[in-house]
Order: C-alpha cells, then sequence, then structure tokens
C-alpha cells in the first residue's frame, strides 16, 4: 500500500443538516447528526440503513445537491463546503453519482450514443472523434453495443438502462461513484450481474464506492467497510467483517435479526471462512514442513 490509498478520498466529517418544518420554516427537522465516515481509495463504503435514516440525504450533501448546515466534506484533500459553484463544478467531474431509478437520468427523446455523450459535452470535451472514442469505450466496458447504442432508453430492459446510467457516470472518468441503492428496482437475477458489472469497474478502473443500500445481503458482497445509519446518526461503522459478524450494537442486530435468513448466511459464510482460513493453515504447515526437509537435503 502507498500513501495514497492510505489518506482517505472522502472524508467527511460532523456533517448536519436539518430542513424547515411546515410554513414559515421558523421550526426545523434534523435529518443528519454529526454524520462522520471515511472512504479510502479503490475502496467501498457500504451505507445502511432503514428507509428514512438520512442515507439519500448523505449523498446529496456529498454531491453538493444541496448544502449541509455545518461540517467538513473532504474529497482528496480539498474541503467542498468551501468550493465556489465554479469550483464545485469542476469537481463535480471526478464526483458522479448512479440513482436507484436510472429512468430519471435518460431523458427518452436521446439515443443511448447521445446520452452518455452529454457528460462530455456539458464538461467542455470539444474534440468529437475525441467524445465518440471515449463513448464505444465506456459502452463497451458495461456491455451495451455501439449499434445498440443508436436506440433510444424505452428499447432496453431495466437491467440495461441501469447499465447505461453507469456508462454515463463513468464517460468523465471519476474517482468516486456515489451509488444510492443502484440494484433495489432490479430483479434478483438481474441485481447480480449489475454488482458483478460494478465489482468488474472497480477492480479495472481503481473506482472508490459509496455504496448505499438497505439490502444487507448485498450490502455484505460489495463493501469492504460498513456504516449504519439509524435516524440520521452513523451508529455503527467498521469492516464489513466486523459489522456483519461480531456486532454487538442493538440497531445493527435489530437490522440483521429483521432479515430473514441473513444470521443464518452470515452464520453459514463465517463457517466456510473458518474451514478455509484452518485449511489454509495445515496447507502452510505442510509446505514449511517440505520447506525444512528441503533444506536439509540441500545441505
Ligand atoms: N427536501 C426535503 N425536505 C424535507 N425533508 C426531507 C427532504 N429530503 C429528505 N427529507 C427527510 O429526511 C429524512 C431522510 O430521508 P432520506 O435521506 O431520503 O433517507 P433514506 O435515503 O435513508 O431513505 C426523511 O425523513 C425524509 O422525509
Ligand atoms: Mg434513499
Amino acid at each position: 500500500m502507498n500513501n495514497a490509498s492510505a489518506t482517505p478520498l472522502l472524508r467527511v466529517e460532523k456533517l448536519n443538516k436539518s430542513y424547515a418544518k411546515g410554513i414559515g420554516g421558523r421550526h426545523r427537522t434534523q435529518i443528519l447528526r454529526d454524520v462522520s465516515f471515511e472512504l479510502r481509495r479503490g475502496q467501498t463504503l457500504g451505507l445502511v440503513g432503514e428507509s428514512g435514516s438520512g442515507k439519500s440525504t448523505t449523498a446529496a450533501c456529498v454531491m453538493g445537491l444541496t448544502a449541509a448546515d455545518s461540517g467538513l466534506i473532504e474529497f482528496d484533500g480539498v474541503d467542498l463546503t468551501t468550493l465556489s459553484k465554479a469550483g464545485m463544478r469542476k469537481m463535480r467531474r471526478r464526483i458522479q453519482m448512479v440513482f436507484q431509478d436510472p429512468n430519471g437520468s435518460l431523458d427518452p427523446r436521446f439515443t443511448v450514443a447521445d446520452l452518455v455523450e452529454e457528460p462530455l459535452i456539458v464538461h467542455g470535451v470539444t474534440d468529437s472523434a475525441e467524445r465518440s472514442r471515449r463513448v464505444s469505450e465506456v459502452l463497451d466496458r458495461v456491455g451495451i453495443s455501439v449499434k445498440q447504442a443508436q436506440r433510444y432508453p424505452f428499447a432496453f430492459s431495466g437491467g440495461q438502462r441501469q447499465r447505461i446510467a453507469i456508462a454515463r457516470a463513468l464517460v468523465l472518468n471519476p474517482d468516486l461513484v456515489v451509488l444510492d441503492e443502484p440494484v433495489s428496482a432490479l430483479d434478483v437475477s438481474i441485481q447480480a450481474q449489475v454488482l458483478n458489472l460494478l465489482s468488474d469497474l472497480q477492480d479495472e478502473l481503481g473506482l472508490t464506492y459509496l455504496f448505499i443500500v438497505h439490502d444487507l445481503a448485498v450490502a455484505r458482497l460489495m463493501s469492504h467497510h460498513i456504516a449504519v445509519m439509524n435516524a440520521g446518526e452513523i451508529v455503527e461503522a467498521g469492516t464489513s467483517a466486523d459489522v456483519f459478524d461480531n456486532t454487538t450494537h442493538p440497531y445493527t442486530r435489530a437490522l440483521l435479526d429483521a432479515v430473514p435468513g441473513a444470521r443464518r448466511r452470515a452464520a453459514q459464510q463465517r463457517t466456510a471462512a473458518q474451514q478455509r482460513a484452518a485449511a489454509q493453515q495445515r496447507t502452510t504447515a505442510a509446505l514449511a514442513t517440505a520447506g525444512t526437509a528441503d533444506a536439509m537435503e540441500g545441505m
């Protein structure tokens, strides 16, 4: 590991956000309370919690879509909350978002090729040959052919549309991708394909994911670290293994217990991991013995 991966790409510290309550807005509802987390380059932080716990609001603050009341959002060493509109626009190239519903981001009046090209135009890539090259490359990565891309979004299935939304997010070569429930609207069989694609893209491109998800099985599968949110607060954080296998936190336990089979699956995975570790230990011991024998033979 080098230094770059040791310093977090995204650091959120004591983020607070409230909304005015009712007309006149003299009273405010506190939505986020002192939300803090770190996300290392090339890794995935799963932000989990039940509906209404403040996950999307956290994402909106990170994306600069809404202003926080207070707190720090440091991206690659720069506090985004202090940036001007122009400064934020420049930075936004490096931070992209994928939403639960791809239809919202795919204007039905444009072909897929045009939709994927649009961010390049918006961000001032003026060379059209360069734009075409980058559109083809990113479509290829998500498994949509250039020929298919001449069609309109309605001609695609839900899973394909989410692939197109992912291509749109990746065409600018971002560092951080905020994924807000990216597979929650898809059939289970399609979910697995899109999750595999996201994993592959992370490995190939070194992407960092803030992965918002209420499905704990998906969170476990995708995340290096987990932060658990409840009523606007991060109540527990740690590695996936810490949170899913060893949690003592009552809210996390309640979340896990609410998922049929989740604890059983976690226990099975734990046993499988223990068996793998034991097998590895035996192999290492056997190799060590063989190594000693070889060394003695050579004497
Ligand atoms: N623009 C808004 N105005 C007022 N309240 C909002 C707004 N956006 C979200 N909220 C409230 O903030 C809380 C958290 O919402 P959200 O961040 O969408 O949760 P999650 O993504 O975890 O389901 C909810 O109670 C929601 O009603
Ligand atoms: Mg949400």
